[in-house]
């Protein structure tokens, strides 16, 4: 078995670009920075990961004749938002938990943004005073319940898609898409930055580039930079569903505990809150790149990537690949940081 042999139902317009970074390079002034952009890869409200994860979970969807997609995320959840999005591409009804995730005081956190969007594609959103888990929750399975008890066929989509058992096969695939625009473009990028929360997409790339390593591909770092402030959570989810992505695409060996990294440190203290860090990692891409970023999940990375290459822990002569993973809607909701 491998990645090829998984039916994937296309909801984005194919491989997502990857572009490189001149003037955040320069002003780094150490390794060469590219990205790729799983936010304008798709025509899906927006797109972003849980676009390319959700290509391998239809095919499932369809196969078991359900009429309902139940999700759970925050207020502002992106995975919830292309949930939506691909039910109303598929004409099946959705029903989403919405918890209090984030203790953000912003009037319009559970209006604008994400949430909106959901609603203006039909998703029935309920909003939920729970705070941020990124396991499985009662709400969830409540949700399901009430489908069922109404007589419709639910298909359960967990946080993030991430503890569905083909959830990290999306990223698995993202590996297999940046070794061909390697080719195409003469490039080797040795350092993958990417940011985790979930689990599913660090999980799912460190076991595409593991299997893509064994077919005799050059060896590469895969960095995830945790914004869960739930770091052990975390950790252990991406081990796991490393370790459950490298089965299903039939990696035949264990992957070692070094092919797993997970890094902690721009985070701050809470998931949702951005610390200085993420505020300054968003003004530089914006007014260096015009690269528009998020406060919950890729400020913090690439905060992360900021500070690895300036310290030099990434070495200058790394040719360094930051995953943009999208979720730029969340910034309605955290206006009150870039007032001024
Ligand atoms: C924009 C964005 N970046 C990163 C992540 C983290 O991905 P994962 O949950 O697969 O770890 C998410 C979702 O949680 C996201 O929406």
């Amino acid at each position: 078995m491998s990645i090829h042999d998984f039916e994937r139902y296309p909801l984005t317009f194919g491989p997502s670009p990857v572009h490189h970074l001149d003037r955040l390079t320069a002003h780094l002034g150490g390794a060469q920075v590219w990205a790729k952009r799983e936010d304008v890869s798709s025509g899906l409200a927006y797109g972003g990961n849980k676009t390319r994860k959700l290509e391998y979970i239809v095919p499932d969807v369809l196969a078991s004749g359900a009429d309902t997609l139940v999700s759970i995320g925050g207020y502002q959840s992106n995975h919830t938002r292309q949930v939506a999005a691909v039910g109303a591409k598929l004409g099946l009804k959705v029903k989403l938990v919405q918890e209090r995730w984030v203790d953000w005081d912003d009037p319009v956190n559970d209006k604008v943004g994400n949430i909106l969007l959901s609603r203006i594609m039909g998703a029935d959103t309920r909003l939920d005073p729970s705070g941020f888990d990124i396991g499985i929750r009662r709400s969830w399975q409540e949700a399901i319940d009430e489908v069922e008890a109404g007589g419709g066929t639910p298909y359960p989509i967990p946080a993030g898609a991430s503890e569905h058992r083909l959830g990290g096969l999306g990223f698995a695939n993202w590996a297999y898409e940046v070794a061909e625009q390697e080719q195409q473009l003469g490039v080797f990028f040795d350092t993958i930055v990417v940011c985790t929360v979930t689990g599913s997409t660090h999980a799912g790339m460190i076991a595409g580039f593991a299997a893509l390593e064994d077919a005799g591909g050059r060896p590469r770092r895969v960095l995830g930079i945790d914004a869960s402030a739930t770091i052990e959570k975390t950790r252990d989810q991406v081990a796991r569903i490393a370790r459950n992505t490298a089965e299903l695409i039939g990696l035949g060996r264990e992957l070692r505990d070094d092919e797993i990294t997970v890094l902690e440190g721009w985070a701050g203290d809470l998931y949702g809150i951005p610390v200085e860090s993420t505020i300054e990692a968003i003004k530089l891409s914006g007014r260096l790149e015009g690269m528009i970023i998020d406060p919950v999940y890729e400020g913090k990375s690439m905060a992360g990537l900021v500070d690895l290459v300036t310290s030099g822990e990434i070495s200058k002569d790394s040719t360094v690949l930051y995953a943009h993973l999208g979720g730029q809607p969340a910034l309605n909701a955290y206006s009150g940081i870039f007032d001024s």
